[in-house]
């Protein structure tokens, strides 16, 4: 009886079996998924020689079955790797995408060597991936993440631990579709040592955007497993946007930045939304694809 079965072997199998059931990257996700299975610390190559033990190579074909059937990588994971961390995710978050890495990009190169003291505020916070790459880049920062999702601020809570940020946070559930949204963040802020003002230097946000008739038209992964109040942006995509902008400069220091990630057809209702609300467009920064993806206002 065989009890070890050769890497190499292992992942032509799977790599086969993931692309003639039309999975985009199977390279990649067979190669994930074996290392998952096997808890082997790296990603396994075509070139490693590695021994699998047969349960770790029944839960490698469990893996793939579950893939072919529409589940993430990251979801079979539960973690995502975003900006420079791996984030754990669960059934609440959103899965962190890169194009959201737009914005830490942005802000770490105006605002990393500085020196001040900077107090960012996280609207929708999700997995807690934006915010807190964002103090752990910048290192003299406070954050408050806020979330509608109580699951979402428990999973944030478990990434903050991981990446050693406690003492650098506060989370709290908030929805900013209730009219004392903003009251209840000063609140915070009065009674929270961890802030010194009731304004913020940064706010960074990335709202539910999707058009309520598009979620229908997403892909499996995204409309199978990304929680709906993470995507739905009500008819035209924007109802997060004219919540948050209506009372924003409450929230903003004088010289106080946001960065919101926007739907990439968004720009022009935006722009709209910005000028009944009295904002300012500084710039609209976009994404490694060429698209308009985060718009820096004030
Ligand atoms: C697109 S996800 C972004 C999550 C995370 N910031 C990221 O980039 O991966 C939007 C987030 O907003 C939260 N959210 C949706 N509606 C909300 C509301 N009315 N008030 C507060 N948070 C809300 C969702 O729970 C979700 O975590």
């Amino acid at each position: 009886m065989v009890d070890f079965f050769n890497s190499k072997e292992l992942l032509i199998d799977g790599i086969s079996k993931l692309k003639s059931s039309k999975i985009p990257n199977p390279e990649i996700d067979a190669r994930i998924l074996l290392s998952y299975a096997s808890n082997y610390q790296n990603t396994i190559y075509m070139h490693n020689d590695i021994s699998i033990s047969k349960k770790d190579k029944n839960k490698f074909y469990c893996f793939l079955d579950i893939r072919i059937q529409g589940k993430p990588v990251s979801r079979i994971l539960g973690s995502r790797n975003f900006w420079k961390s791996n984030f754990l995710i669960n059934k609440y978050t959103l899965d962190p995408r890169p194009d959201s890495e737009v914005i830490i990009d942005v802000l770490t190169k105006n605002f990393c060597n500085s020196g001040k003291h900077f107090q960012v505020l996280d609207l929708g916070s999700g997995s807690g991936c934006i915010g807190l790459s964002l103090i752990d880049e910048i290192k003299n920062t406070s954050l408050l993440s806020v979330d509608i999702c109580k699951q979402s601020l428990e999973i944030l809570n478990k990434n903050a631990h991981r990446l050693n940020l406690m003492n650098k946070l506060h989370c709290a559930q908030i929805n900013w579709f209730e009219n004392t949204w903003i009251e209840n963040i000063k609140i915070i802020t009065q009674k929270e040592k961890l802030f010194s003002k009731n304004k913020f230097d940064i706010i960074v946000c990335n709202p539910p955007y999707i058009k309520s008739s598009d979620i229908e038209k997403l892909q499996t992964e995204v409309k199978n497993y990304d929680p709906l109040v993470s995507l739905d942006g009500g008819i035209d995509g924007c109802d997060s946007y004219r919540a948050i902008f209506r009372d924003l400069r409450e929230l903003l220091t004088i010289d106080g930045v946001c960065f919101f990630e926007i739907g990439y057809d968004l720009l022009d209702n935006i722009k709209i939304i910005l000028k009944e609300f009295n904002l300012n467009l500084i710039k609209v920064h976009k994404d490694f694809y060429g698209h308009s993806r985060v718009i820096e206002i004030n």
